[in-house]
């Protein structure tokens, strides 16, 4: 467990502030606007959950205070009634987190969103109790078919990935930043991403920096240039394939120089950092 400290941001969205990684979860001025663009948004999850009738795989670096799995349990609810359901069509989300909060931390959170139930908001403030080290699988409601995956650990220490392997159709890439949480941004970590990705699997951070864009590319990610969200420049989206050019401009991404990249990450520009 970690020193953490509640804070509410300015859309009235709640986040923490690390003391260990002295550092926030989300950006200050509106943790939900950032998430939702940044993960929702950016990587079009709305379309594909139609395009795949809600056959959905996400694989989040870093649960936190879990945002990103109730926007995404969202976005799949909001389509759900217009979907066909059939036995495949389910959201996936996995996640994992090295310090989980506490269940009384949890509860004070609040989210300005137009919850489709209740319960759901309910089941998360208490989802943190009787969490065990390693994999814990949840499926908050009975009749819905959402399901959490969520691995207490550090991510280093994930080899396969249970129930299901090579299948995850979505990272959200959300740890501390590079200078707090180097070992979240190495080629090792893009690798297994690589190797658990279903092969048009995307990728997106809040993050910029030609380090970790570098590090993507010596992977074999195809690497982008996003709009970043609330005012910043920049942030990035990887693909395990090459985007088309119809879908750079529909989704306004600049492609990266790939064989620069590399180039500079082979001549030792950047330490590397472990695996
Ligand atoms: C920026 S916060 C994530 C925010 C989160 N996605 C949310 O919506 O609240 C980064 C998270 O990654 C976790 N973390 C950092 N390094 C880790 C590691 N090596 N393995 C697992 N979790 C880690 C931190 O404890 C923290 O909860």
């Amino acid at each position: 467990m970690t020193k953490v400290i509640p804070f509410v941001t300015k859309d009235g969205s709640s986040t923490l502030f690390s003391k260990h990684y002295n550092q926030y979860y989300h950006n200050p001025n509106g943790a939900l606007a950032e998430s939702q663009t940044v993960f929702i948004k950016r990587l079009n999850i709305d379309d594909y959950l139609k395009a795949h009738n809600g056959e959905l795989m996400i694989f989040e670096m870093g649960f936190g205070t879990g945002l990103n799995f109730l926007l995404a349990a969202q976005a799949f609810l909001k389509s759900f009634s217009n979907l066909h359901n059939t036995g495949s069509t389910a959201l996936h989300f996995y996640s994992v987190e090295a310090y989980p909060i506490s269940t009384e931390i949890a509860a004070t959170f609040e989210y300005p969103i137009d919850w489709q139930r209740d319960t759901m908001k309910e089941w998360f403030s208490k989802s943190m109790k009787g969490l065990k080290k390693g994999w814990n699988h949840y499926q908050p409601e009975k009749d819905l078919p959402i399901f959490l995956h969520l691995y207490w650990g550090n991510i280093q220490e994930i080899t396969e990935l249970k129930p299901f392997s090579q299948c995850i159709n979505f990272y959200f890439h959300d740890p501390f930043s590079i200078q707090q949480n180097p070992e979240c941004w190495t080629p090792g970590i893009f690798e297994r991403y690589k190797k658990w990705g279903h092969p048009h699997a995307k990728l997106s951070t809040y993050a910029a920096a030609t380090q970790i864009r570098a590090a993507m590319a010596v992977t074999g990610w195809q690497v982008y240039k996003a709009t970043g969200a609330l005012g910043k420049r920049e942030m990035t989206i990887a693909s395990l394939e090459e985007l088309p050019n119809r879908v750079l401009q529909k989704q306004q991404l600049k492609t990266c120089d790939l064989q620069s990249l590399i180039k500079r990450w082979h001549a030792g520009e950047w330490i590397p950092y472990g695996n």
